[in-house]
């Protein structure tokens, strides 16, 4: 069983993807606690429905960046979690907690990456006019958004799409991705080695690719 603190800023959807997918018995994990960094986050009203400990910390109430991030993970750290997952969370961690934090935390983001890290991944992807878009899960370093990928999901750019639609019909895929990254974490599957993400003990040359059915494949 992988314990697991997610940590959130707004409306929360992947960690209701993740902790419905608990409640249904199909992900091995065992949510013990929801972060935010804004006291107003809709995902902490669905941790306290579910009854998990809900957080959260003001930066406001801190000296500066790096004092409310050591405050809050200190919180995470309290739940001893084989794993942290940044799901909808809006702020650059600091360097010296993500390194104490390397290989046990991960982070969903709405691009292809390495293509468009940090905000406005759709409206970016569709004025490039790309043909593919699509999310990345991926385990967090000191770099925003750049550390090694897990696993991607792929949709199509549609004519009419604009960053709304797009957003709207990746999202889904996203709550996929996210639990099946998380579940292959879990089944101790994926780690993060020190040349890159491991799968079943190989490197992985590409990405992990969501299929049709929830599951995730080897590319190339
Ligand atoms: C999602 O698109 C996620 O990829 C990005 O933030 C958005 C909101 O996620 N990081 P959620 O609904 O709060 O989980």
């Amino acid at each position: 069983m992988l314990d697991v603190v997610v940590l959130a800023s707004g409306r929360g959807s992947n960690f209701a993807a993740l902790l419905g997918a608990q409640q249904r018995g199909e992900l091995p994990i065992r949510i013990r606690a929801l972060l935010s960094d804004k006291s107003a986050a809709p995902a902490l009203d669905i941790a306290r429905a579910a009854g998990i400990d809900a957080i959260a910390l003001a930066p406001r109430d801190f000296a500066d960046r790096a004092a409310f991030d050591r405050a809050l993970f200190a919180h995470a750290a309290q739940f001893h979690p084989h794993l942290i997952v940044l799901a909808g969370y809006m702020r650059v961690i600091d360097a010296a907690i993500v390194n104490d934090w390397h290989g046990r935390m991960i982070n969903i983001h709405p691009s292809l990456l390495p293509k468009y890290p940090g905000l406005h991944t759709h409206e970016r992807a569709i004025a490039a006019g790309d043909a593919t878009h699509g999310a990345s899960v991926h385990f967090v370093t000191a770099q925003l958004d750049g550390g090694p990928v897990i696993a991607q999901a792929r949709i199509p750019v549609l004519g009419g799409d604009t960053p709304d639609t797009l957003a709207a019909r990746l999202l889904p895929l996203e709550h996929r991705l996210l639990a099946a990254s998380v579940d292959a974490i879990a089944r101790r599957r994926i780690a993060l080695g020190d040349n890159g993400v491991e799968f079943d003990g190989h490197l992985l040359v590409a990405p992990l690719r969501l299929q049709a059915d929830g599951g995730l494949r080897t590319v190339g």
